[in-house]
């Protein structure tokens, strides 16, 4: 979603800004702009819609372009088409420049009020009434910093701010409530922007921002105070991130590099976290033995894919004897809820930015809901900031929005956790060592798994000219067919659905004819009876069916019917291995449609409006 960076530096922050946005672009954007004091009192603002390509052109076209303050940003259109108009910086009266990434709720009410103050505004965006208002308290005498603290205190929603002032060039201020912000400190400046890989070509050094920040950068360095000025002290650290683990290397796609990464991504996320007969519970943070101990139930709210890894965690708890609810975050919060006793909240999320999971969270806890855990890739983020046990799942950075990695570090954290609940009942009598031993041979497996690529790749030829799949699996594979038909949708446009194959009588079969592939998974497990006769019910009405199976299911291809073997693994670990040929199939039917695979249209990669 929107995206910011801003800079101050000692020389022209043109590419700062322009290598900024290249980096931001991941999060998802439909127009793009930016806005230097290019002289005292002058602002020079450049906007396009569409690819930043179309912002490079019209930098291009304006000349040199000189100046060491400035700020810029990715726009996701939320309120107001992706045209120029609509695109940030907003600038009123010539003087004030902001951009914006979240939304203002009482936009309406503020843009009446201004309106009928005498303001003007040139586009649809909430944004512009934040400008236009800040500039109305200084036309009524109020300095810069203190109009900005009176506007922000009349403002609803959640949001991240820059502000320039063009009098004031070597100066910007940001302000935190809800939508991340972190300020970088570099050799030749200092930069504000809404994560580090925006600003990782300049520094490693950041100060994440908390909520009701408001930092003043200016030559002489910066000071974060709250909303009433006082004063806020905050730790710099140095990012993991380096802008070599960005890079794309030899891949074409994000994508493509995040899939074939998952071997030693799950590696990563294992390493630490096991003995050789033992997860060390330490990994989920230094209290978890107390709370783990209390906790009689498991609540998990997600979105997206991170939702579907929850789904596939809920058969891994309950078969260790731990009651446990999956919900959509976003619905959780539409409803009341009777707290359950001693109940452990569990968030999962690639980004740990994505509102609708950030809201639930609040919301649980304002119901009483007894202990918070996330599982998250990004440290700092403000999951990880507002939970009380945290577990990072080390899948490095996920630049695609389409989530691969990042969902099979997921499935591994809640394994091990499931391991570690099993504990609680014996009579479960999971053997703990059997299971440690599966997930050591997990990197292993996966590597295994990604060399069907080519093969997945000849099977893409038959999506070619489809727009319609069904996805078909059964128990702990169900909420799989779910990812594989989520991940086709999203980056091939085709559209897909997901049924657990016993309802496929109950009604979506009458969809099944020559032009509708069917795509299962079938591991040998305790349902693959069950899965055999509802792949024959497809057959019989003249469906055709391309089945991932377990090598040890002795199904074969015929008519109809194309058999594709995947290697032979523990049923514990199966709907991870099962994840990676749906991967593959979603990546390469992109590939024939020629989509734009690692931004596709309308998606954000961190979703921070709800
Ligand atoms: C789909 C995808 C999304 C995210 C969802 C939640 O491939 O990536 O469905 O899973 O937007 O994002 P996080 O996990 O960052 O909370």
């Amino acid at each position: 979603m929107c995206g910011i960076i801003g800079a101050v530096s000692s020389s022209n922050v043109l590419p700062v800004l322009l290598d900024g946005l290249k980096r931001l672009e991941y999060r998802g954007y439909d127009s793009s702009g930016l806005a230097i004091i290019d002289q005292p009192g002058k602002f020079l603002r450049l906007r396009a819609p569409g690819k930043l390509v179309e912002l490079e052109r019209t930098v291009s076209a304006n000349g040199d372009i000189d100046g060491l303050t400035g700020i810029a940003h990715t726009r996701w259109a939320t309120h107001g088409p992706p045209t120029e108009q609509n695109a940030h910086p907003h600038i009123s009266g010539d003087r004030i420049a902001l951009v914006c990434n979240g939304i203002v709720e009482n936009h309406e009410d503020l843009r009446i009020w201004l309106t009928d103050e005498g303001m003007e505004f040139q586009s649809e965006t909430d944004t512009e009434v934040i400008v236009n208002l800040i500039r109305l308290h200084m036309d009524r005498g109020t300095d810069f910093m203190s109009a900005i603290r009176t506007s922000i205190k009349s403002l609803k929603g959640a949001f991240a701010l820059g502000i320039l002032h063009a009098d004031e060039p070597g100066r910007i201020i940001g302000v935190r409530r809800g939508s991340p912000l972190i300020v970088g400190i570099g050799e030749d400046g200092i930069y504000l922007a809404s994560d580090i890989s925006a600003m990782i070509a300049q520094t490693r050094k950041f100060i994440v921002l908390e909520n009701g920040d408001i930092v003043d950068i200016n030559r002489g360095g910066m000071e974060i105070t709250n909303l009433d000025g006082q004063v806020q002290h905050r730790d710099a650290r140095i990012s993991d991130l380096t802008p070599q683990s960005m890079e794309i290397g030899d891949y074409r796609h994000y994508m493509e590099k995040e899939i074939f990464e998952q071997g030693q991504a799950v590696s990563d996320t294992l390493e630490g976290r096991i003995t050789a007969s033992r997860v060390l519970e330490a990994c989920f943070g230094t209290e978890a033995d107390r709370i783990f101990n209390r906790t009689e139930n498991i609540q998990i709210l997600a979105c997206g894919t991170s939702y579907h890894a929850g789904l596939v965690a809920k058969y891994w708890l309950e078969d260790a004897g731990m009651p446990c609810q999956v919900e959509i975050a976003s619905e959780f919060t539409s409803r009341k809820h009777p707290t359950p006793n001693n109940c452990l909240v569990i968030t999962l999320s690639q980004s740990g930015e994505t509102i609708d999971t950030l809201t639930a969270l609040d919301y649980a806890k304002q119901c009483g809901y007894a202990h918070s855990l996330a599982i998250c890739n990004v440290p700092d983020s403000s999951l990880v900031r507002n939970s009380e046990l945290v577990f990072m799942t080390h899948a490095g950075p996920e630049i695609g929005v389409a989530s691969t990695k990042a969902f099979l570090t997921q499935l591994v954290a809640l394994r091990l956790l499931s391991i570690v609940m099993a504990r609680k009942d014996p009579s479960t009598a999971q053997d703990e060592a059997d299971s440690i031993r599966e997930l050591r041979e997990l990197p292993a497996n996966v590597e295994s798994t990604l060399k069907m690529n080519s093969t997945i790749q000849e099977i893409a030829q038959q999506f070619a000219d489809k727009q319609h799949a069904l996805f078909l699996a059964r128990g702990i594979h169900f909420p799989i067919a779910l990812e594989g038909a989520l991940k086709l949708k999203e980056i091939s446009y085709v559209h897909a659905e997901a049924y657990a194959a016993g309802e496929l009588k109950h009604g979506p079969l009458a969809l099944v004819d020559r032009d509708m592939p069917v795509v299962s998974v079938a591991p040998n497990d305790t349902q693959l009876d069950k899965l055999k006769s509802n792949i024959e019910e497809v057959r019989a009405r003249g469906g055709k069916l391309i089945v991932f199976a377990d090598s040890e299911t002795r199904l074969s291809s015929r008519e109809n019917l194309q058999v594709i073997n995947v290697a032979s693994v523990e049923s514990s670990i199966a709907p991870i291995i099962f994840t990676i040929p749906l991967q593959l199939l979603a990546y390469h039917v992109a590939l024939i449609k020629g989509t734009d695979i690692d931004k596709p249209r309308n998606l954000a990669k961190s979703v921070t409006v709800e």
